[in-house]
């Protein structure tokens, strides 16, 4: 088994019911945050912590994905003779960035089904898996993060970080015993639990390093939360079977499968944008006084 992350898993075959209807064509991982499809941004994070192997597990309606990773002729053709010499060498690059190979997860039979899907192309080897819809900005890339820890524990490392315990029935939830500066040896993983059963706050953020026993759990995994072969559940019964660690990640995440969560991206991302952030700052102080104007004018 080679000793290092090579390979990343990337679930893309969900339906994005959170983002209806503009999901209803178009894959959630293709909306923007300012001029890039948010997956663009999970694969330079994959890139950027050394990972250049991606399997995409994806399914009927997420061709834009594929075609984005292309090479596109035509646009290229257009670009070269218009002389946008800067845009074209942007584009070009989208599709070298890294290997990726498609694969898809024909029934939505949850997030450790499709996992399972990648056996044949991950091998036997540890991998990170990284939801294509969450974006991490931090000071290291989310996946470098785990990486880093996964060298020393050389076991199975989860990205978590602390959720309101309002919303811990939207994660999966864990909890053991910290053994380091936000590294934590776990005990406990529940799907979605409600608040009372939650063992704490810390919350899954989709990212993973796992390592191949994983596959075998989960061909044998039943159902579980919302009929769904989940991803959490397998990882219990890892746990069970060796140390299987947990990595509070550094940075803000986003949940751009949501519709709030997408908003607060693009105004964080437009923020910082180099070409546009000064205009767009200058644009929303604008709206906040006038509306603060309106507001003071009620009085
Ligand atoms: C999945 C995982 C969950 C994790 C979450 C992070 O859930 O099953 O454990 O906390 O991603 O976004 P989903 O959001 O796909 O329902």
């Amino acid at each position: 088994m080679s000793a290092d992350v090579r390979k990343a898993l990337f679930p893309l075959a969900g339906h994005g019911t959170r983002f209806l209807p503009m999901t209803k064509a178009s894959p959630k991982e293709m909306l923007p945050l300012v001029d890039k499809p948010v997956v663009q941004y999970v694969v330079e994070e994959a890139v950027s912590s050394g990972i250049n192997e991606i399997v995409m597990i994806t399914g009927r309606g997420k061709r834009a994905i594929e075609d984005h990773f292309d090479i596109s002729y035509e646009l290229e053709d257009v670009l070269r003779q218009k002389g946008k010499l800067a845009l074209l060498e942007e584009i070009r690059k989208i599709s070298s960035l890294a290997e990726i190979v498609y694969m898809r997860q024909k029934e939505s039979k949850g997030l450790g089904h499709a996992v399972l899907c990648g056996r044949l192309l991950i091998g036997d080897e540890p991998f990170a898996v990284a939801l294509g819809d969450e974006v991490v900005d931090g000071p290291a890339p989310a996946l470098l993060q785990l990486v880093e820890v996964f060298r020393k524990v050389k076991g199975p490392v989860i990205g978590v970080q602390k959720v309101p315990k309002t919303d811990v029935s939207s994660y999966g939830i864990v909890a053991g015993n910290v053994i380091g500066e936000g590294l934590i040896r776990i005990d406990s993983l529940v799907e979605k639990p409600s608040p009372a059963e939650a063992p704490s706050n810390l919350a899954i953020i989709g990212r993973y390093i796992l390592t191949p026993d994983i596959f075998d759990i989960l061909e044998v995994q039943d159902p579980g939360v919302g009929g769904e072969i989940q991803l959490t559940d397998a990882l219990r019964i890892l746990a069970s079977r060796r140390p299987v660690y947990a990595c509070e990640t550094q940075g803000n995440r986003y949940d751009t499968g949501d519709k709030l969560g997408f908003l607060k991206a693009t105004v964080q991302f437009g923020l910082k944008s180099p070409d546009m952030g000064k205009l767009f700052r200058h644009y929303l102080e604008n709206i906040f006084q006038k509306g603060d104007a309106m507001e003071a004018g009620k009085e």
